[in-house]
């Protein structure tokens, strides 16, 4: 079986509510962490995950994210004359390759499985990468990284997986274990926002995951689940008992959800602290200001 995976999905079709009044402009995916837009993290992952072909399932209003990853002459131009090329260099770094990059459209946020589903023509007969955007995850070798090399073992799906509290876990996706592994476990179950009595574990699945084609055809059906949404989760359950089922992978790493406010400022604070540039002056300014609030208090 093939198990080079080279096609990547980004669905950034979502309407963002959560963070409005911003999004009823913006994107999601363009807002920024320190200096890069969200989607300049996923797809840097993506590369270094051996990513070659990037679909973007997008909706109106998502322009930005286009122009985002076109050619900026007039700007390269004057970074030129200007001698800056520190920036020019950085601009460089978002540079996409010509035809590296394909947008289908969700005309309707029916579901993330719909979203998926969208790019089905693109992704075609071979195992595919979904990743979402709003995940950003901080590790030494990246979480889809990671995953690749774990799924040259079990091929079939792989979900991201980690462990959360038990009062979260009607947030996710969350897996019934078969066998852990301890980074691998095998799946027997999945189920989608289940209520903390009734979930099989706390082990829940976040936005990185390696799929069959087979998880296509299930969406073939349209059928709805959980939220009255075309879920993902349901089509990769359908694969748990194919021949080479479903993986959660425990990744290394801390994953952030922008998708969330909390999440979004946690992982301002968390890569700001991390980059050289700024660190210690933020650190610093982080110190005192926590220092002066609890004199105050
Ligand atoms: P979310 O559940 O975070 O939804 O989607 P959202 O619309 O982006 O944000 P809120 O909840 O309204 O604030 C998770 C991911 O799935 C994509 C989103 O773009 C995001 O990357 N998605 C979701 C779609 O592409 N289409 C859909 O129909 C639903």
């Amino acid at each position: 079986m093939n198990r080079k995976v080279t096609k990547a999905v980004f669905p950034v079709a979502g309407m963002g509510t959560r963070f409005l009044p911003a999004t009823k402009s913006i994107p999601k995916e363009i807002m920024t962490l320190v200096d890069r837009p969200l989607i300049q993290y996923a797809i840097d992952e993506a590369r270094d995950a051996g990513i070659e072909e990037f679909i973007f399932v997008t909706s109106r209003g998502k322009s930005a994210l286009e122009d985002y990853f076109d050619a900026a002459p007039q700007l390269e131009d004057s970074l030129q004359k200007k001698g800056k090329t520190d920036l020019l260099a950085e601009l460089k770094r978002t540079d996409m390759p010509s035809g590296a990059i394909a947008y289908v459209r969700q005309r309707e946020a029916l579901g993330l499985g719909h979203a998926v589903w969208c790019a089905r023509r693109l992704i075609a007969d071979e195992p595919f990468a979904v990743l979402l955007p709003d995940d950003v995850i901080a590790a030494d070798k990246s979480c889809l990284h990671q995953m690749v090399e774990a799924y040259q073992e079990t091929g079939g799906c792989m979900v991201a997986a980690m462990e959360v509290p038990n009062d979260k876990v009607s947030s996710y996706g969350v897996l019934d274990v078969n066998q852990d592994l301890g980074s691998i476990v095998s799946v027997k179950g999945m189920v989608e926002k289940p209520k903390a009595s009734e979930a099989p574990s706390n082990l829940a699945v976040i936005g990185r995951y390696i799929l069959n084609p087979g998880v296509l055809d299930y969406l073939d059906q349209m059928q709805v689940g959980a939220g009255g949404e075309i879920q993902l989760t349901d089509a990769i359950a359908s694969q748990i008992k194919t021949e080479d089922g479903v993986h959660g992978y425990r990744f290394r790493g801390q994953r952030f959800d922008c998708g969330s406010k909390t999440g979004f400022l946690q992982a301002t604070v968390a890569f700001g602290l991390a980059r050289d540039d700024l660190g210690d002056d933020f650190r610093t300014f982080l110190t005192d200001f926590l220092e002066l609030r609890r004199a105050a208090e």
